[in-house]
């Protein structure tokens, strides 16, 4: 397995493209099910999980080419010659749920295995599966599988209240309605960007939808869907994740392509802790005040709220803030294992079940530190960037599912990186 050994580094300098959503890929490849025609997707980002549901949809009889150098996804699914995600693939990527609620509606039938839960948490899908039967469909678990069949007529639309606030039931609820007859409802729908892209995608296929990015979205069921060509939204956790680097170790980032829209909540925060982020014609211009960072208080919460996605990563930053931060995770209950990685390299970290309070430091030193989780791994190679001396991160396999290129942007801005294979 790979190893990336990070420097202590000096201010930076330059600028580092921001890609694709994966979390607005992740769904939007699977909007292929829902109809024969040809599903073109731009900007796409290039990564292991979108190999991972290309495979994923292949192995249902989708076509799936990348092209451009993974820029570009092709994608059509004329007819599907299996309806069965099978568990070695679900296993190794969670959104393979995602491909259930498409196949349901466009073919009345699909066979899903369990998704497992993984380091942050069990996962459940109980509310994906309680809103598509809210829509008529008929489901059986067993053996770790999903058996789903749609009524005769095909799925109803309906009113779904979701109990809590939750992407992915949203996406696949969102994805089923467009087939459905009639008019459904999402109540305490997620509001997240990469469910407003999805939206738009498939408004550009035909679907008839309204309130996206709002709790409330309304869908009016046809009969079928067109192809159509469409954009992933830019990557606001990447976005954000390499904001936090100029904002550790000085120096001053553009971020092409960034959006300020996309992470109010984040640069808030930011703001608050002394980093200036300003827009620029190109996407987002970061450095850090004159001074100290300042700790901050931080809860995750469903957006527009601070992304739980981005809690690791500004945990990295709070370590060398001045004064005591305490940062809530309220979305994932195990979500702090970067913290006892953080505290091998001299943070002051208390971790109390939802809850951590950092008291930070004047310096980091460069430690081994093992990977845990996609976005564990690269506060870890921020706080190496920040750290004293060099800072050796194991199991990095986890990086390459979020991050293209890491290495490449993080040296295009002047950090002292390198990615080896582990002796
Ligand atoms: C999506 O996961 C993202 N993944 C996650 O990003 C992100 O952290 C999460 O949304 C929250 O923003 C993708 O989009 C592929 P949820 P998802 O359903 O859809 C509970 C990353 O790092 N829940 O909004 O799985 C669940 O346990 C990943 O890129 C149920 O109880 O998240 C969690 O506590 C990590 N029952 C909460 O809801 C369900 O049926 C939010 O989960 C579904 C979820």
């Amino acid at each position: 397995m790979d190893q990336i050994i990070v420097q202590g580094n000096g201010p930076l300098q330059g600028e580092i493209p921001i890609a694709g959503a994966k979390n607005a890929c992740l769904t939007l490849m699977p909007a292929t099910l829902l109809t024969d025609q040809p599903l073109t997707l731009t900007n796409a980002p290039r990564l292991s999980d979108i190999r991972t549901m290309t495979v994923l949809l292949q192995s249902l009889g989708a076509e799936v080419a990348s092209l451009q150098d993974g820029k570009v996804l092709s994608l059509s699914s004329h007819a599907l010659d299996s309806h069965r995600a099978e568990y070695d693939i679900v296993r190794k990527m969670r959104a393979s749920i995602l491909v259930l609620g498409p196949m349901l509606a466009r073919d009345g039938r699909a066979e899903v295995s369990l998704p497992g839960g993984c380091a942050i948490g069990a996962r459940p899908v109980d509310l994906h599966l309680k809103a598509l039967e809210a829509m008529g469909a008929e489901l059986d678990l067993r053996d770790g599988y999903v058996y789903a069949k749609a009524p005769s007529g095909g799925l109803r639309g309906a009113v779904v209240e979701f109990p809590l606030v939750s992407v992915g039931a949203t996406e696949n609820a969102l994805m089923a309605a467009t087939l459905a007859r009639g008019t459904t409802v999402l109540k305490n729908a997620a509001r997240e960007p990469e469910i407003a892209d999805l939206a738009r995608c498939l408004r550009r296929m035909g679907a008839q939808i309204e309130g996206e990015g709002t709790e409330t979205i309304t869908v009016q069921g046809v009969d079928s869907l067109g192809g159509a060509t469409h954009p992933v939204v830019t990557d606001r956790i990447e976005l954000g994740t390499y904001m936090l680097a100029p904002a550790m170790c000085g120096g001053e980032v553009e971020l092409l392509g960034g959006r300020i829209d996309l992470l109010a909540a984040f640069c808030e925060k930011l703001d608050e802790a002394g980093i200036s982020v300003e827009e620029t014609p190109r996407g987002l211009k970061v450095a850090r005040r004159n001074g100290r960072v300042r700790a901050v208080d931080v809860t995750t919460e469903p957006y527009p709220g601070f992304p739980t996605d981005l809690q690791a990563q500004f945990m990295a930053l709070m370590c060398l803030a001045e004064g005591t931060s305490t940062l809530e995770e309220t979305i994932f209950e195990n979500r702090f294992m970067h913290a006892p990685e953080l505290t091998r390299m001299g943070a002051q970290i208390e971790v109390h079940g939802g809850q951590a309070r950092v008291t930070g430091v004047e310096e980091l030193r460069g430690a081994p530190v093992m990977a845990t989780d996609l976005r564990a791994s690269v506060s870890l190679i921020l706080a190496g960037m920040a750290a004293e001396g060099q800072t050796t991160i194991s199991r990095v396999y986890h990086l390459d599912r979020g991050y293209e290129h890491v290495v490449r942007k993080l040296r295009g801005v002047g950090a002292h990186i390198e990615r080896v294979k582990e002796e």
